[in-house]
């Protein structure tokens, strides 16, 4: 771990703060009409207005705390300050259901110094359930600690995933499912990757996976599920990134990462 001269706690604080008027923003902007503004990676892959418009506040608000920082946004923006502090944000996880007014998304923050996330914040918007977690200070849901299920018998294991926008990655992501689907008690597709994580943290979930996910939806979740006492890494060792994003009860994520490397998700 890289020693930070600023506090995780401050850097937090204000990730706080900025999330939560990002929320604010966001649901308000929900009570009128959300239309599709442009689509990115494929026609599914879609951005609202307010996905930008909430990806601006945060910006706006982070970089008039701490201009030296450096800054990347999933809706574009990339500055690049010289603290070595750099904030990862995902202005509104769960998109689509945003878009099809489905009571479940978030503003994700996650921050780094010297490359290491040391502070998270994953607000589920309209529930109003704030997760933090700080590096070596515990995970926390509405202020209270949180730890994971610690279940241990994955035939048992409620498990969550998400599939990406990419039409390939949905084909290995279908034959994977059908791999697990009989072998755990139950899949899950709730459509915000940082909730996913942030549900293993509470015990909601026992273990997630996905394929494709990218820095600013697993930064802060991967963070506050390691907290709370998660394992948390990629396929063989390698740690989370987007080729691959695990999160288990302790004792699961072996026999949990087995199961996905033994159907196959690295073909495509
Ligand atoms: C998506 C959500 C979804 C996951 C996708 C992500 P977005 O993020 O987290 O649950 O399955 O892979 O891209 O586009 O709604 O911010
Ligand atoms: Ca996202
Ligand atoms: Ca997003
Ligand atoms: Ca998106």
């Amino acid at each position: 771990m890289t020693s930070s001269p600023e506090s995780p706690q401050d850097l937090l604080k204000l990730a706080v703060e900025v999330a939560e008027e990002a929320a604010h923003l966001i649901v308000e902007r929900r009570r009128g009409t959300i239309t599709v503004a442009d689509t990115k990676s494929t026609l599914t892959d879609v951005v609202t207005a307010v996905d930008r418009e909430s990806e601006e506040l945060i910006r706006a608000r982070v970089l008039q705390a701490r201009p030296d920082d450096s800054f990347l946004g999933e809706e574009g923006d990339d500055v690049v300050g010289t603290s070595g502090v750099r904030w990862v944000v995902d202005p509104i996880d769960g998109t689509v259901n945003y878009l099809y007014d489905l009571p479940t998304y978030a503003v994700s923050i996650a921050v780094e110094y010297g490359g290491e996330t040391v502070a998270g914040v994953v607000v589920d918007a309209p529930k109003g359930e704030v997760f933090t977690a700080t590096l070596g200070g515990g995970a926390f849901a509405d202020g209270k600690p949180i730890q994971v299920s610690g279940a241990t018998d994955l035939s048992q294991a409620l498990v969550g995933t998400g599939f990406g926008y990419d039409p390939v990655r949905r084909q290995v992501q279908a034959e994977v499912i059908q791999h697990l689907i009989t072998k755990v008690r139950d899949i899950r597709r709730i459509g915000v990757g940082a909730i996913d994580l942030c549900y293993v943290a509470c015990g909601r979930l026992d273990a997630v996976f996905e394929r494709g996910l990218n820095p600013w939806d697993y930064g802060a979740g991967a963070l506050i599920a390691a907290e709370a006492g998660a394992r948390v890494g990629g396929l063989n060792g390698a740690p989370v990134s987007p080729e691959m994003s695990i999160a288990a009860s302790p004792e699961l994520f072996g026999p949990f990462h087995d199961l996905l490397a033994a159907a196959n998700p690295l073909r495509a």
